[in-house]
């Protein structure tokens, strides 16, 4: 060793030695006998050396002999916990330098303690080791957050004092929100900001990390460690993402899509690309896998993008194209020019796009797979406002969920007035039978409701195929009954009945009155039933069968509520006068059900045939003209 680098060294340990004075006190555990001490810092607020430092100064003391070190990542166990400028092995005094073992996971001190390494990827390899000294840094950007919580604390149960940090930039997930909740108890607490911390900080880091932030709702949270709450009129309320969140997809995902909100421009003041994967389950409810977002090139995110439709078994890219427009595609293809690729254009607004997919949180129809902080943070702080920074992670999740559940064109949610609102005003409330159709048609769907589950409903619809100037789709009526065994044997020549009743009110130039079944429980009973009836002519099953049933729930009402809000579809004053005359359990079953799907969450079981009906892929014809000649 030189002259010039032993001097360094000596220096070096002087300079550990002296942590309790160069330390700010909230770097330093507190006293007191708590069990776990938490230090909320902003980023670079010298959390990871706070870490670090009390880690060593417990194996000097020899209160700490089985030590638990978790990262987020195993790169972070090594790169941060152990290796970075804050890290063990950087700071330890020479004499008391640990060795490390990468291929045991483990660091051995001269005096026998001993460190395991764990990343939060594999929580379960936490279950049986036991400690007396566990630390855990950035537990809040753990996907697996409350399961690393329950293992770690479950294996922390030797010596006489066992004790626990977490090192944090808070955010307000639940586990962590439990945890600060036992402040006082057995829980201390202290807390940091970034500025605290500046000069020691590279002035880069301080550029390119905190300055980002700084003034923005998320600076309170990244710099000054505050825990959020929620923001008033925002879109997405976090509690709900926790309480719909998972730590596993399903095994099987009916479809998987990577989503792009590319960047046009790249330097460090351009906006991140939004890249989001996501599922769609066989349960209807859709899946957030991934989320890569960041500033990257146009080579690169194409690159990741394939990468991800790669590693996620996807079916799909869909990048949204109002900036790039054909670039988009091309440098996805310039990677691979076999990738199944759609454009999506952003015709409408942000919040218009966004609506929807926020209901489907509430209704407890989108779940994240683990923490996806930043993708969180833009979602919870979106109110629809101008002027915030762009939320790129949250449009490519939009586009995501799109392609996934809400179909195109992108539906809204039915709301009450399109169907209930006994004036016009909104322009879409109940109509006139029509006076002309291009022909009519009936659709039957049965157990509608899982209370009454032999409930039998019939829509009867007119379609207009001729352009502008009527409603596609009119409900002329509808009808719930009970099945019986009588009623099934009149069931179809009843329907073909009240068909005929209407087309001697409407006058139908050419077409039949056909009739299309949900072939899925009784429909399937009801199916095979009337191919005997040859009163009336049935259409679309073959079709109806493999669109219907392949379509979650989920989907057809999205679909539905496209039609239904765009003014496709409309009700006859008829049709609705029967959600205020019906008495009993059916009252309004329908119609309401449809009504307040998107309104009350728990309306959603009940919504059937006419649902069904408008996002069948053969009533999207009738529906729109556009579609058909
Ligand atoms: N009290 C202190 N005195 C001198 N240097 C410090 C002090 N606290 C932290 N540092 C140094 O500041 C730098 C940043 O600290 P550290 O990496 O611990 O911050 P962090 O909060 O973990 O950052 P990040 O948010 O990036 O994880 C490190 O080089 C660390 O050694
Ligand atoms: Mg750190």
């Amino acid at each position: 060793m030189s002259a010039q680098a032993g001097l360094h060294a000596a220096f070096a340990e002087a300079l550990a030695g002296a942590w309790r004075l160069t330390a700010r006190p909230e770097q330093l555990a507190p006293d007191g006998d708590w069990t776990t001490w938490i230090f909320c810092g902003g980023r670079g607020a010298g959390k990871t050396r706070s870490g670090a430092e009390w880690i060593l100064e417990r194996v000097a003391s020899g209160a700490a002999r089985f030590i638990h070190l978790i990262a987020p990542t195993a790169g972070d166990c090594r790169d941060v916990l152990l290796e970075g400028p804050a890290g063990i092995l950087t700071i330890a005094p020479s004499h008391a330098r640990p060795i490390y073992q990468p291929s045991l996971r483990k660091v051995t001190w001269p005096n026998g303690a001993q460190a395991l390494l764990f990343s939060a990827d594999e929580p379960d390899r936490l279950r049986g080791p036991q400690c007396d000294t566990l630390w855990i840094d950035e537990l809040c950007a753990m996907r697996t957050a409350q399961d690393v919580l329950d293992m770690a604390f479950m294996g922390l149960r030797l010596g006489k004092d066992p004790r626990a940090l977490l090192t944090t930039t808070p955010r307000p997930i639940k586990p962590f929100k439990a945890l600060l909740a036992r402040e006082g108890q057995d829980v201390v607490v202290t807390r940091s900001s970034s500025y605290a911390n500046r000069e020691n900080l590279a002035p880069q880091f301080f550029a390119q990390i905190v300055s980002k932030y700084a003034g923005t709702r998320l600076g309170r949270q990244e710099i000054d460690a505050e825990l959020l709450t929620d923001v008033p009129g925002a879109l997405w309320h976090l509690e709900r993402i926790e309480e719909l969140r998972v730590t596993r997809a399903p095994e099987r995902l009916e479809r998987v899509v990577v989503a792009v909100d590319p960047a046009v421009t790249f330097g460090p003041d351009s906006d991140e690309t939004g890249l989001i994967v996501a599922g769609l389950g066989s349960d209807g409810a859709g899946y957030v896998l991934d989320d890569a977002s960041g500033r990257y090139p146009p080579e690169e995110w194409a690159r990741k993008a394939i990468q991800l439709y790669r590693r996620y078994g996807a079916d799909r890219i869909v990048a949204e194209t109002n900036q790039g427009g054909d670039l988009v595609e091309k440098t996805l293809r310039s990677v691979d020019p076999s990738i199944p690729f759609r454009g999506v254009h952003a015709s409408r607004g942000k919040i218009t796009r966004a609506e929807p997919v926020s209901a489907l949180y509430e209704q407890g129809r989108v779940h994240h797979v683990g923490v996806f902080g930043p993708l969180e943070d833009q979602l919870t702080s979106y109110d629809g406002s101008r002027g915030s920074s762009s939320p790129d992670r949250l449009d490519a999740l939009c586009w995501a969920i799109h392609e996934l559940m809400l179909g195109t064109p992108p539906g809204g949610y039915i709301k009450p007035e399109a169907l209930l609102a006994p004036a016009a005003d909104a322009g879409l409330g109940p109509v006139e039978f029509p006076e002309m159709a291009s022909g009519l048609f009936a659709l039957v769907a049965a157990g509608i409701d899982p209370d009454a589950p032999d409930d039998i409903a019939v829509v009867v619809f007119s379609f207009w195929l001729h352009g502008e100037g009527r409603t596609p789709l009119v409900v002329l009526d509808w009808d719930i009954d009970t099945l019986t065994p009588e009623l099934m044997r009149d069931w179809a020549p009843g329907v073909a009945e009240r068909l005929g009743e209407l087309r001697r009110e409407i006058r139908v130039p050419g077409f039949g009155s056909p009739v299309a079944i949900e072939p899925q429980g009784l429909g399937v009973t009801l199916y095979q039933d009337v191919q005997h009836a040859h009163s009336v002519e049935l259409i679309g099953a073959a079709s109806a069968e493999q669109d219907i049933v392949r379509m979650p729930l989920s989907q057809r009402v999205l679909a539905a509520s496209g039609h239904v809000n765009a003014g496709r579809v409309r009700i006859s004053r008829h049709a609705h006068e029967k959600t205020t005359t019906h008495r009993g359990v059916t009252r309004n079953h329908l119609i309401h059900a449809i009504a307040g799907f998107g309104v009350s969450g728990t309306e959603q079981q009940q919504v059937g045939a006419l649902l069904a009906a408008f996002a069948d892929g053969v009533l999207e014809v009738f529906a729109d003209p556009r579609t058909k000649v």
